[in-house]
This record gives C-alpha cells, structure tokens and sequence, in this order.
C-alpha cells in the first residue's frame, strides 16, 4: 500500500533535518552536506537540473513523480511550472517528513517507499526523474528502479536522470574499483557510477528511446559551483557551520579531496529517455 506523509502544510519547518539520528563520522556523504546547510546535492548542479527540466518541457498538463527528491529543491522548481500532479518517491522516513513539511499538500504529495516500489499505480504520470539516486545502487537495482519509472509512465512519457557518470577515454577496470572503493569510504554510501554509454543503454533496455543527454562538471563542492547553487547567504552559512565543526570540517574536506583527485575521470550528466511502446523486456 502506498504510504502517503503527513505534512503541516506550507512553508512549516518542523521536523528534524534527515541524518540527525545518525553520528556525523558515520552519516551517508549527502546528509553530512545537508548537516552543513547545503541543499542542492545532484553533481551537475542546478545548471545541469535546469536544462534537464527544459528538456523534460514540464507543463500544466503533466503529471510528475519525483524519484528520491531530498531536500525538495528541484520539486520547488518543477511545482513553479505548476504540473496537474506531483508524486514525490522518498525512501528515508525523516527526508519525507521534511520534504511533506516544506512543500503545500495541495499541490505535492510525498510518499515514504523505496523508488523500486513506489506503490503508485500502472501509466499515472507522464513525467519521471530522478537525481543523484541511481549513482548509489547495485547495477540490479539500478535496472529496477528504471523499471518503476517505465511502469509508472504513460506511453510517450518522458524519464528524465541526472547522476554521475565516469568520463570517456578509457577509463580502466582499476581505475574505476578505486574509485568507487574510494567514494563508497568517505561517502559512507556503495558509490557505483556508469560511463555515458553505460546509462543509455541502461533506459534503452527497459523500453526507452533515448532523446536528450547533457553533461557538467563534478564542481559540486567547489567555490564558484557553491555560488551558483546556493546563493552568498547560504554559503556563508555553510562556510560558519564548518569552521564551528572539526568532524563536519573533516568530513566535507574528505568529500571535495576525491572529488578532486578524480576530477579527471568523473562528472555529472542528466540523460531523458521517452517510453516506447510496445515493449518487450531484454
Ligand atoms: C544524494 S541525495 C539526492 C537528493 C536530491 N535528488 C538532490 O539531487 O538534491 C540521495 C537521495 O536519494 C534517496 N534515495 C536513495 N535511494 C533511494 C531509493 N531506492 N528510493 C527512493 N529514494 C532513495 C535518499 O534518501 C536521498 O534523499
């Protein structure tokens, strides 16, 4: 049965920030930046969200399920667009909450399940993404969660993703292990990241047709990037809450330093996939 959350309407930020049940050496990679203040958590940033969401041409006529929105910043900019309907899929209890909390029931309805199983019936939406949430699964689940976004779109619907994705130019077999060994340590989350190809193929063989791709830099965490997606009043903030915090300090350091050293073999890209129909699974 589908868990709908219980919200307090408009603009009530009432409940506990996601991870606060969790130490701060051990808390997932993305719930340390939300500790810090950061709100945007997708690696391409919000200009790589923007021009997935053109490229999605979300309207009033569109029905719309959010696959793991977080902290609900890019739900706030597809709600602007004012869709007919909006599904968010979040799998941690207290993000929900939150997200319930934060946005106006009337017009977005978060529902606590895992993406894979979002209880939401056959063809409703016509429009699926999902950010930054492939990138942490098991290439089986990866395949599941495509599914749902297929099942959960009518024919012609359009499947947007924006995750990270290893950079061509022959990336090795080791290279790649140590990367994911490396993330998977410091993030305190199974990173496992495809190449451009890999994702593609990944929508096509669950029935989508490939229509759009875009790529960014991995400059989630650097100073310029920061600007851009939160704004001078947020960063200040971030900057204040990680100067007080030795463990945050550490953490967050730890996070951009791989971020860096693999620079050169990781960035971000949001590909969108339109459902075919009829399909005939692989
Ligand atoms: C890195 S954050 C990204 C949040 C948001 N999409 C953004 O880009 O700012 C990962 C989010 O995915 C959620 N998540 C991870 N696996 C999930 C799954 N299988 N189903 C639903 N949500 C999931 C986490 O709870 C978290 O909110």
């Amino acid at each position: 049965m589908t868990k709908m959350v219980d919200g307090c309407g408009d603009q009530c930020e009432n409940t506990q920030l996601p991870g606060a049940s969790q130490r701060l050496e051990k808390m997932q990679g993305h719930w340390v930046l939300v500790r810090a203040g950061k709100r945007v958590l997708r690696p391409g940033g919000l200009a790589l969200t923007r021009r997935m969401i053109d490229a999605l041409s979300i309207s009033s006529d569109d029905r719309v399920v959010e696959f793991a929105p977080g902290m609900g910043v890019t739900a706030r900019m597809v709600l602007r667009r004012k869709p007919f309907q909006y599904w968010g899929v979040e799998r941690d209890p207290m993000a929900a909450a939150h997200l319930q909390s934060l946005l106006p029931r009337d017009s977005a309805q978060i529902v606590e399940a895992p993406a894979e199983h979002s209880g939401l019936p056959d063809a409703c939406a016509s429009v699926v993404y999902g950010e930054a949430m492939l990138s942490m699964q098991t290439p089986q689940q990866k395949k599941r969660i495509v599914s749902e976004a297929r099942r959960l779109l009518a024919p012609g619907g359009r499947y947007g993703i924006h995750e990270l994705c290893f950079r061509p130019g022959g990336i090795s077999e080791a290279i790649r292990r140590e990367i994911e060994a490396e993330m998977s340590k410091e993030i305190h989350v199974g990173v496992q990241p495809l190449c451009s190809i890999e994702w593609k193929e990944l929508l096509e063989q669950q029935g989508l047709k490939v229509t759009w791709c875009g790529e960014a830099d991995l400059d989630l965490l650097e100073p310029r990037r920061m600007l851009q997606d939160e704004g001078i009043f947020r960063c200040l903030k971030i900057a204040c809450n990680v100067l007080k915090d030795g463990v945050l300090r550490q953490r967050i350091l730890a996070i951009r330093r791989i971020f860096q050293r693999y620079r050169e073999h990781l960035g971000a890209i949001s590909i969108i996939g339109i459902r075919l129909i009829p399909f005939t699974t692989r």
